[in-house]
């Protein structure tokens, strides 16, 4: 288990206050400038060192991410950090913690990211529902400027960087990185085609570093306790502490800082105070939030909780939102109402993704009632195969994978479900 003295998010509960006089007493903007005078090349080292892959969704390693970005403008367009706090993917309730309870680590993030990416400013885009958090934000970036940790010569540090908090209007697809920049300049929050990536054409036509909230807010620790320290826990290339956010069927859900790799039965025996009714109540888990594939009790109990662990189960880690279903859970009814959510916030500019979502619910929705014929648990399938990785952005494949996670698992449940609805109504008709 990981020793509170290893915890990076120290205040995640909220049981002192998320001021700046709190904060600094957490060890936050503890000579930052001594932290900025490593220099920026060698943070971007540090961070590659560590291993830190992006807390998002994807895992991108984010030391190399930074690297990506210009060290010189050769046309006079400026560098951006952009910060993405929309957290709107079901399941997911880490970063609005990081806000709420320790603003100060993610606006210290900020300057020392932004920094050795040699951007001008940062922009924290923040999820339109998060009234009381933005409300926090606000007053903790204004206390950082009224302290000289921001703005001009921000920390002392000799290097001018401001911080901007931007409310988004509460859509999950600005959560996309493209689609957050349009949202960020005032357009219709619709993914962009790539290339050009954002470190070449981002904000503004800038270029442009896209990172999650938890990504930026454990920066300043690695680079206090160093690299190694990180890297020390979990496994090759799955390394460091991890916000878990554990829902659903537990005794206690809750949101949890762990080392990576965690064996999951460990998680929740150890924090969420075990599966509702015990262990063999377990049906099956969604272990990253609602976008990727579910895993069957019997497979997710001795699995590592990280990147390749559960990938090599055919799902994967995404924001580590784990949401715990027990027998009592209608499972197809689950994923349905999930394929409702993707159906619901298809931005539209795909055929694939703005017809196909609202086809697979659709779908979905018969086969939760036994209304189909056995043949079309097959198109479905096919029809998810044709949707992912032919869309502009990562939503379709959002919308494909958790229904053919329930097809590879529960395929028996599906057609049982046909079978009687058939019986049902040859018996009505005889
Ligand atoms: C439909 C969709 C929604 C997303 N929502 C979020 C989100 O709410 N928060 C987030 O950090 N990343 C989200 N992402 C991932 C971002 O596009 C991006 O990869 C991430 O912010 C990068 O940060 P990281 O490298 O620090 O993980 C979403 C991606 C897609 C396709
Ligand atoms: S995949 Fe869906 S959400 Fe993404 S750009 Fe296409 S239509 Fe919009």
């Amino acid at each position: 288990m990981l020793a509170d003295k290893d915890r990076i998010f120290t205040n995640v509960y909220g049981f002192q206050p998320w001021n700046l006089k709190a904060a600094q007493k957490r060890g936050d903007w503890d000579d930052t400038r001594a932290l900025m005078a490593l220099g920026q090349d060698q943070i971007i080292e540090i961070i590659k060192e560590s291993g830190l892959r992006g807390r998002g969704g994807a895992g991108f390693p984010t030391g190399m991410k930074w690297s990506f970005m210009p060290k010189e403008s050769k046309d006079g367009r400026p560098n951006f950090l952009v910060i993405n706090a929309d957290e709107s993917e079901p399941g997911s309730c880490k970063d609005r913690e990081i806000i709420r309870h320790d603003p100060h680590k993610l606006i210290e993030g900020a300057l020392i990211a932004g920094f050795a990416m040699r951007a001008r400013a940062a922009y924290i885009y923040i999820r339109g529902e998060f009234i009381r958090e933005a409300e926090t934000l606000f007053a903790a970036v204004q206390e950082a400027y009224d302290a000289g940790l921001l703005g001009k010569n921000a920390a002392g540090s000799g290097y001018d960087f401001d911080v901007f908090v931007h409310r988004g209007a509460g859509a999950y697809i600005c959560g996309e990185e493209t689609a957050l920049l349009e949202s960020l300049e005032g357009k219709k929050g619709q993914p962009r085609l790539k290339p050009p990536f954002p470190a070449g054409a981002g904000l503004y036509g800038c270029p442009t570093t896209v990172n999650n909230v938890e990504s930026i807010a454990v920066t300043p620790t690695i680079l206090r306790r160093g690299a190694a320290w990180f890297k020390g826990f979990g496994r090759e290339n799955n390394h460091g502490t991890k916000l878990f956010q554990i829902s659903g069927h537990v005794n206690k859900p809750c949101v949890v800082e762990e080392a990576m790799s965690i064996p999951f039965r460990e998680l929740i025996d150890r924090h969420a105070g075990g599966i509702r009714g015990g262990w063999d109540n377990l049906l099956a888990v969604i272990p990253g939030g609602s976008s990727v594939p579910l895993v069957p009790a019997a497979q997710i109990m001795d699995a590592p909780m990280d990147f390749d662990g559960l990938r090599a189960l055919g799902s994967g880690l995404g924001t580590a939102a784990v949401i715990v279903m027990d027998k009592s859970t209608d499972i197809v009814r689950a994923i349905s109402r999930i394929s409702y959510f993707y159906k619901h916030e298809s931005c539209g500019q795909c055929t694939p993704c703005r017809e196909g979502t609202g086809w697979m619910w659709r779908v979905m929705e018969r086969l939760r009632e036994g209304n189909a014929e056995i043949g079309e648990i097959d198109t479905l399938l096919d029809v998810t195969k044709q949707i992912e990785g032919h869309t502009i952005c990562a939503l379709g494949d959002a919308a494909a994978w958790p229904i053919q996670g329930l097809i590879r698992h529960f395929r028996p449940e599906l057609e049982r479900r046909i079978i009687e609805k058939q019986g049902d109504q040859l018996e009505a008709a005889e």
